[in-house]
């Protein structure tokens, strides 16, 4: 397989978590806390809601940390209350965008088929979207992971070309370890970023070598290195441990970075 060097990436995904008290806090902490990370090795990308991101973006102007979305509409502008264009992340300064994530597929009822449009709108005007895919326990006890992850991908890459991909981050999160404290081991999680790999490698072994999967599901600050320091897994969506700045930060120091 083609080897690629891969910027190690971490993002924090706070969900609708928190006030402007308390992520001001808590970007202080990580503000101050930064010193100890190797931050010219890898991209650090924190995800507020809506509401904050302007706020946040002020506090990190000048620092090592990057702004993202949890979500945006697929149409750039309109008759749409309620959505939030790709546009508009932009214009508040983002430069990534998390989409499709399980709660947006759940909760939601976010299709393959939207988030698929969701994933080009973002990309055409120069997000960095990050994709996620996963399957449920009752899919992983049947047997259909790599079935279900597949046609997660599949389903955009029948509108979007292979090559948005390598401009894209995967973050593969098994549903079933997302908030749950269960997280996937680092064999379980390699086996399905090793697989993904080798899938997107049969169509272009070159993209599959370049573009960078994400693991999430309750990582924290003990299991974060043996996860990345698999082969196949290039850093982490975080939640839960993302909202304690020590813990994000020591996340962040246990990514793995290779040498070229
Ligand atoms: P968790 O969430 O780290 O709290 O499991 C991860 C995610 O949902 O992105």
């Amino acid at each position: 397989m083609i080897q690629s060097f891969r910027k190690p990436c971490v993002v924090a995904n706070w969900k609708m978590q928190g006030s402007l008290q308390m992520l001001s806090a808590l970007i202080g902490d990580l503000l101050q806390g930064s010193q100890t990370v190797e931050f010219n090795k890898m991209d650090v990308v924190l995800c507020p809601p809506f509401p904050y991101l302007q706020a946040v973006e002020k506090r990190i102007q000048s620092g090592p940390f990057r702004l993202g979305a949890q979500n945006a509409y697929c149409e750039y502008k309109g008759a749409f209350t309620g959505e939030v264009s790709p546009e508009m992340l932009v214009d508040v300064g983002c430069s990534y965008v998390i989409i499709g994530h399980s709660e947006r597929r759940e909760l939601f009822f976010e299709t393959d088929a939207l988030i698929a449009r969701k994933f080009l709108a973002a990309y055409h005007v120069g997000l960095t979207p990050i994709l996620c895919v996963g399957e449920t326990l009752a899919e992983r006890e049947h047997g259909k992971t790599f079935e279900v992850v597949q046609r997660q991908l599949a389903a955009v890459l029948t509108i979007a070309s292979l090559s948005t991909l390598a401009g894209a981050l995967i973050a593969y999160e098994p549903v079933w370890a997302i908030g749950t404290g269960l997280t996937a081991t680092p064999e379980q999680a390699e086996a399905v970023h090793e697989y993904i790999r080798g899938w997107l490698a049969k169509q272009d072994a070159q993209i599959a070598s370049q573009v960078r999967i994400l693991y999430g599901g309750s990582v924290n600050a003990a299991n974060a290195s043996g996860l990345f320091a698999m082969p196949n897994i290039d850093g982490g969506l975080i939640g839960g441990a993302s909202l304690k700045a020590q813990e994000f930060l020591s996340i962040c120091q246990s990514v793995s970075v290779p040498t070229v």
